[in-house]
């Protein structure tokens, strides 16, 4: 038994108390939500297009779409008209071809969030635009040796993300296992949220303040639904892949009472699946649980992150809301069943301590005033900035050269008052340090929350392939709002 200690927390998110939490209390759920609601929907799942032969061949078109949130119309924006989109399935050695159509009002395009393919081209390429309807062809090659997992992709043009995930284009991608786990069942859990107005229509982003917070939807949902139910038996066991979807919104979840063991963080598995009282997800991360079901009626718990603020820089924190709520219900009953197999160990994990260091470099998350800006309006009235070394991005400039090939150790540091989620596209880190503390098992991840004034340390191997892409904070205003640097490989 290994509960995970409030550092390791702060790996895949950060622990505390106090932000914002209002899950399924919005103004527009209110009518929906009365007390006594019977039973709960069923979870459902999104559609899933799987590879067949090598290849998944498949459309993914970004538009309006009218969909159902509890039992009232609502219009967001979706691929493929659902909510979350099409759950995408290929095995290492796959090759997906995507043809992308952007039905919205705004230049969009498509990012496969952590897996490990080019950034070149008609790839993972985070700097493609797609105008208002067109199209363009995506084809991303999964290499052989690709970790096993749950991914997700979302639209990547910047200015846009926040806006655009926000408003429900998100989806989940599966890389398959090598060999099947002894699980009775697996689910796709992707949690997201949004803001709606009375008639169901996005409520947008609600100003200046809440975009530096980073915005946080008053509806939280799982799989595009309001407190879904999961029916299981006792002794079965579940294996959920969640994904925090959401634009800023942190999560720390617990099943109380359950058997929960982690089973992946971001990419691969766990050697060991990990006994685990709560898992901390920050946007952009996600874990796979691992469930010997227990007769009983448990809720999957979401309890409020402290993810700092704004300081006192620009008055109060706008982040309200302290009380847990609950993402979904699982309910066990019925006759026990006979106990699945043990879960068989799973290979050691690369451990780049073990290798040679290259380069050594510090980016540091900050916060500055800046003159004027878009967002203000005004030419001469301030904003906050939001920069990586006290830049904001710029697509056409190198930030960080890199010889392809090498191993980086890269020192990530806070200046700010809030935390930052930070992401690299392509390459998976693993955490060696944070703060003071060293991480002793190699602990990989694609998004490592990096704490108010804290800091963390990370080893990165840029193996594989060249090009240019980048790295940002994936609280994805905070990414809209410049907070966002280009690395090239060569
Ligand atoms: Cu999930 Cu660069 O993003
Ligand atoms: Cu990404
Ligand atoms: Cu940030």
């Amino acid at each position: 038994m290994r509960p995970l200690t409030r550092r390791q927390l702060l790996a895949t998110g950060v622990v505390g108390a106090g932000a914002a939490a209002t899950g399924g209390a919005g103004l527009w759920w209110v009518t929906a939500d009365r007390p006594g609601r019977g039973s709960n929907d069923v979870l459902t799942e999104p559609e899933v297009l799987a590879s067949r032969g090598g290849v998944l061949e498949t459309e993914l078109r970004t538009a309006p779409a009218r969909v159902r949130i509890g039992d009232r119309e609502a219009s967001v924006h979706a691929f493929n008209s659902s909510l979350p989109g099409p759950t995408l399935r290929v095995s290492p050695g796959d090759t997906m071809r995507i043809r992308m159509t952007n039905a919205l009002d705004a230049p969009t395009n498509l990012h496969v969030h952590g897996l490990h393919v080019s950034p070149r081209g008609k790839s993972d390429n985070p700097f493609r635009s797609i105008a208002p309807g067109e199209s363009a062809d995506y084809e991303i090659a999964v290499p052989e040796n690709h970790p096993p997992g749950t991914y997700w992709y979302h639209p990547h043009h910047h200015g846009n993300v926040a806006d655009q995930v926000a408003a429900g284009l998100y989806g989940a991608i599966i890389v398959e296992d090598p060999a099947p786990l002894p699980v009775t069942r697996e689910r796709i859990l992707v949690v997201s949220d949004v803001s709606l107005d009375e008639d169901g229509n996005l409520a947008g982003p609600g100003g200046m303040m809440q975009q530096m917070m980073g915005r946080e939807g008053d509806l939280v949902l799982v799989n595009g639904q309001v407190r879904p139910q999961i029916n299981a038996a006792p002794g079965e066991r579940e294996r959920w892949r969640i994904v925090n979807a959401c634009p800023s919104r942190y999560l720390r979840l617990s099943l109380q009472g359950q058997d929960v063991r982690l089973l992946s963080r971001d990419l691969g598995r766990l050697p060991t699946p990990e006994k685990v009282t709560e898992t901390v997800l920050a946007p952009g991360n996600r874990v796979e649980l691992v469930i010997d079901t227990r007769a009983g009626s448990t809720p999957l718990v979401a309890t409020p992150v402290d993810r700092g603020g704004m300081g006192g820089m620009m008055g109060s924190d706008v982040l309200g809301g302290e009380d847990p709520f609950d993402l979904l219900l699982l309910e066990v009953t019925g006759g026990p069943v006979e106990a699945p197999a043990a879960i068989p160990e799973g290979p050691a994990p690369r451990d780049l301590r073990e290798e040679r260091v290259e380069g050594r470099r510090t980016l540091d998350f900050g916060m500055g005033m800046e003159r004027g800006g878009p967002m203000m309006g005004g030419s001469n009235r301030s904003m906050m900035a939001f920069t990586i070394n006290g830049e904001t991005f710029d697509g056409k400039r190198t930030d960080t050269a890199v010889a392809a090939g090498t191993v980086e150790e890269w020192t990530l540091t806070n200046s700010s008052p809030m935390d930052h989620p930070v992401h690299l596209h392509v390459w998976p880190m693993q955490v060696i340090e944070e703060g003071q503390e060293q991480v002793t098992d190699p602990r990989w991840q694609d998004v490592v929350n990096v704490p108010a004034s804290g800091s963390v340390k990370v080893l990165i191997a840029f193996d594989d392939f060249t090009g240019r892409t980048v790295y940002h904070c994936h609280i994805l205003d905070h990414e809209d709002l410049g907070m966002m640097g280009t690395v090239a490989t060569g």
